[in-house]
């Protein structure tokens, strides 16, 4: 079944000419919660090899924009207004780089960012949560008021303080599995919806 399921999206994605699998999971959050829309700045952390960033300026259209950031480098996509940036999201100086290229402040930030598994789920969630929380900063830093967020996570112990944290800075937040991610997977996609503006 699950095999099935990998193989549906598998040739999904080769149909529709996506990068990864990984783009039905943000288009099944999108239709169920419309947090990116027609015309958006969106910025997309650890965005290799580019199924993200093709699925977003999908939703954007020419009006919109899309950052793609990886420590990878990504094969140039073909559309108009598409950058992408070489970047790791644990630097601070990230965040300046990223401000350069926008055209203005982001409506979204989206982030897939994943460490290399290690197979040791108390590890692998730490260092999942770790790199979720320099998304989080990155987005309070980019993001206009009243914009939106979607982060991995690993389910885990540290789980509800990052959602805690979350919290703290988006009036709406949810938790999403997309029916794409495999369902005895740890990963789930924390939303945060309208960015409260810092006093
Ligand atoms: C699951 S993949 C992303 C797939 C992508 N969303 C897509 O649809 O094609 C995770 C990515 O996170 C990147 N990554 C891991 N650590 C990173 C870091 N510290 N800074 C930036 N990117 C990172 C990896 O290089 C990898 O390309």
């Amino acid at each position: 079944m699950r095999k099935r399921k990998r193989e549906y999206y598998y040739r999904k994605a080769k149909e529709e000419k996506f990068r990864s699998r990984a783009a039905y999971k943000l288009l099944q959050a999108v239709e169920k919660r419309r947090f990116i829309k027609p015309g958006d700045v969106v910025v997309d952390l650890g965005a290799a090899p580019g199924g993200w960033i093709q699925a977003s300026r999908k939703i954007v259209g020419s009006r919109g924009f899309v950052l793609g950031v990886d420590l990878k480098s990504i094969q140039p996509i073909d559309q108009t207004n598409v950058r992408t940036l070489i970047g790791d999201v644990t630097d601070p100086q990230t965040v300046e780089q990223i401000r350069e290229l926008l055209p203005r402040s982001s409506d979204v930030v989206i982030s897939d960012v994943s460490p290399s598994i290690s197979g040791v789920w108390e590890l692998d969630h730490a260092r999942q949560i770790d790199l979720a929380q320099q998304s989080l900063r990155i987005a309070t830093s980019v993001l206009r008021p009243k914009g939106n967020f979607f982060v991995k996570v690993f389910q885990g112990d540290m789980l509800n303080d990052f959602v805690r944290e979350v919290k703290q800075h988006f009036a709406f937040v949810k938790l999403i599995k997309p029916k794409a991610s495999r369902a005895r997977s740890a990963e789930l996609y924390v939303l945060g919806m309208n960015l409260r503006r810092v006093e």
